[in-house]
């Protein structure tokens, strides 16, 4: 009971909650609900004109009526017709407005969502939830509501109808519809249930498509496409089975309205027979009802169906809500300063971190970056170097300790402020569709063209661009496919570099790279670091020789620190790092 009362609250605070995207065009929205009024009502003042033609026309004989019949038909129809357009075309209007409305208020919560929301939540989920949810519950809402309010305008005039001409019949067709009402609630709580099961299912198809285009090459080296098609199949089949479950929870709501009008029509017919042969009413007023409630029968047929559309626009409404309660896990600090210029440094104490609460990555990291300075970060895979550089920029929060630039914690800071300082260079670094010259321009979207030339120098890839056919204006595909790596990646350091930004952090930015694309990217890496403070991830020791700073994380922990020459003459994990990969050199001269 107490559930059902909060079901209840839920809906009515949900469907208030939609008011301010419904608000800016309350006018045109009411304006298409209030045309269909009058269309609804016609089909009443259709039933209505049954009683004088039967009476007129068919008993009296009357010539002059008869002669207008054709023309009010038209007449009606085509005014009927008119107001329809219209209020559709208000509809669509207002119905579009507001998706587009909510559509625009989840996506900047997705913007501003953190990265461990992503890191928890599949592509599937958020095209499902952010875009499509949106859409099913405006147009849904807007869409249904019109049919709805229309079938139940003309229900009620074609009730006023029935009561005039016989108050006894009308009694009897409004007890009898007095029976719909029940299955209606039933069938809510249902759908429910089904619903929500419906989303995880087209949640996860979409994700398999993305990941069928993400990951085409692999499918295909890997021959995973029967893989793939099994995973689809399966999933498709739970598509089927859910909806298969819905139709059987809900088609039952139209069969079963049939066959409670059915019933009252029985009753009417036969009450109704006996009141003109009692004679208590004509049987033009007889035609008349009949016609009404025949008229009443068809709009209610469609209620069950709208029922279920409308259901499952609240059911997506509840959803949007519960995506736009979400609050970010990182958010500013009410007193957050901005973050003007770095003087002293970046700065880690005693930091702990953890991805997933009880699994500690980070233990006890203690690091002192200088500003100026170039730190270096090396150690064994999957020890957590490129998590110590997510934390600077703050895209994680440490879970104890602190990471500060000069004294104050990055958590003080405006996230604006402190990401505009550093300049990042991913371990996979994502280049958007479009040219070139826009991604670039994402570093600094007021670069000039000289300024575009420069940084293009300085990533060493200027001799590149400027022998394709279209130049900057190059398309390089989604996530940049038509690029080559090395490409791919000295068009990121040309983002970098284009945003100027004072910190700079480089995450195994060398790595994949034959030795000939190895050290021009090195050189464009090396131009990039002249005046920073930079953090430099590298597997490979060689590039980082001339750092400030090394520090060796292993498993977690900074296990050394030193320069290249300090660390070798200590003849410690860097020296043994070192002499692997020396080896290893050594080794491939000789083959
Ligand atoms: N988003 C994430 N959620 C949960 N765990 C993660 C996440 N990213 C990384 N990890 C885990 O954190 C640990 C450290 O990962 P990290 O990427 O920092 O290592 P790394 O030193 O950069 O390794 P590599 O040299 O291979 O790039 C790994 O055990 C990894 O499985
Ligand atoms: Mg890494």
């Amino acid at each position: 009971m107490i559930k059902k009362m909060i079901s209840k609250n839920q809906l009515v605070i949900n469907a208030k909650r939609m008011w301010p995207y419904i608000k800016p065009f309350w006018f045109r929205a009411s304006l298409g609900v209030f045309l269909t009024i009058p269309v609804g009502g016609l089909d009443a003042a259709v039933a209505m004109f049954m009683k004088p033609f039967m009476d007129k026309v068919m008993v009296d004989k009357q010539p002059n009526f008869s002669a207008m019949i054709p023309f009010l038909i038209v007449g009606f129809t085509v005014l009927q017709g008119v107001l329809q357009y219209a209020s559709n075309y208000l509809n669509t209007w207002v119905a579009n407005k507001i998706t587009i409305g909510v559509k625009r208020k989840l996506y900047a919560k997705l913007l501003c969502m953190d990265s461990s929301y992503f890191d928890n939540n599949n592509s599937g989920t958020i095209l499902y939830r952010y875009s499509n949810d949106a859409e099913t519950a405006s147009n849904g809402l807007v869409e249904n509501t019109k049919k709805f309010l229309s079938k139940t305008f003309s229900s009620i005039a074609l009730a006023i109808v029935m009561l005039y001409n016989s108050w006894h019949l009308a009694l009897i067709a409004i007890a009898v519809l007095g029976l719909f009402f029940y299955p209606i609630v039933f069938v809510r709580k249902k759908m429910k249930e089904i619903v929500k099961k419906s989303v995880v299912n087209l949640s996860s198809v979409m994700t398999i498509y993305n990941e069928t285009f993400s990951g085409n090459k692999t499918i295909r080296s890997f021959t995973l496409e029967p893989e793939f098609s099994k995973r689809f199949h399966q999933a498709t089949d739970t598509t089927f089975a859910l909806a298969m479950k819905m139709v059987k929870t809900t088609n039952w709501l139209s069969p079963l309205m049939h066959i409670i009008m059915s019933v009252g029509i029985g009753l009417v017919i036969g009450c109704g027979s006996y009141l003109i042969v009692s004679g208590r009413i004509t049987s033009g007023n007889f035609v008349a009802f009949i016609a009404a409630l025949m008229m009443l029968y068809t709009p209610l047929k469609g209620v069950g169906n709208n029922f279920v559309a409308i259901q499952n626009s609240f059911l997506a409404i509840d959803r949007i809500f519960e995506i736009l309660d979400l609050q970010p896990a990182l958010k500013d600090a009410k007193d957050a300063k901005e973050l003007a210029e770095i003087k002293k440094g970046i700065f880690f104490k005693n930091v702990h971190f953890e991805y997933v609460a009880g699994r500690e990555i980070l233990h006890d990291i203690n690091l002192e970056i200088p500003v100026g300075s170039t730190v270096a970060l090396v150690g064994n895979s999957g020890g957590g170097k490129s998590t110590v550089s997510a934390l600077i920029p703050r895209l994680y929060d440490v879970t104890k300790g602190s990471v500060t630039i000069d004294d104050m914690p990055v958590t003080k800071l405006t996230q604006k402020s402190l990401r505009q300082q550093i300049a990042m260079v991913f371990q996979d670094n994502f280049l958007f569709s479009g040219t070139i010259k826009e991604n670039i321009l994402l570093g600094n979207p007021h670069a000039t063209e000289k300024e575009m030339w420069a940084a293009l120098k300085n990533a060493c890839l200027e001799e590149f661009v400027k022998e394709l056919p279209n130049g900057l204006d190059t398309e390089i595909g989604e996530r940049g496919l038509l690029l080559s790596g090395g490409q791919k990646q000295r068009l990121a350091i040309a983002r970098a570099f284009i945003k100027d930004a004072p910190i700079v952090i480089l995450d195994e930015a060398t790595s994949a790279l034959d030795n000939k694309s190895e050290r021009v990217v090195q050189e464009a890496l090396d131009n990039l670091m002249k005046n920073r403070t930079v953090v430099v991830i590298a597997h490979r020791l060689s590039t980082i020789q001339n750092a400030t700073k090394i520090a060796v994380i292993n498993d977690g922990k900074i296990v050394e620190e030193g320069t290249h020459k300090a660390l070798l003459a200590k003849g410690g994990a860097y020296s043994a790092l070192y002499a692997m990969q020396f080896k290893e050199k050594e080794n491939k001269k000789e083959d």
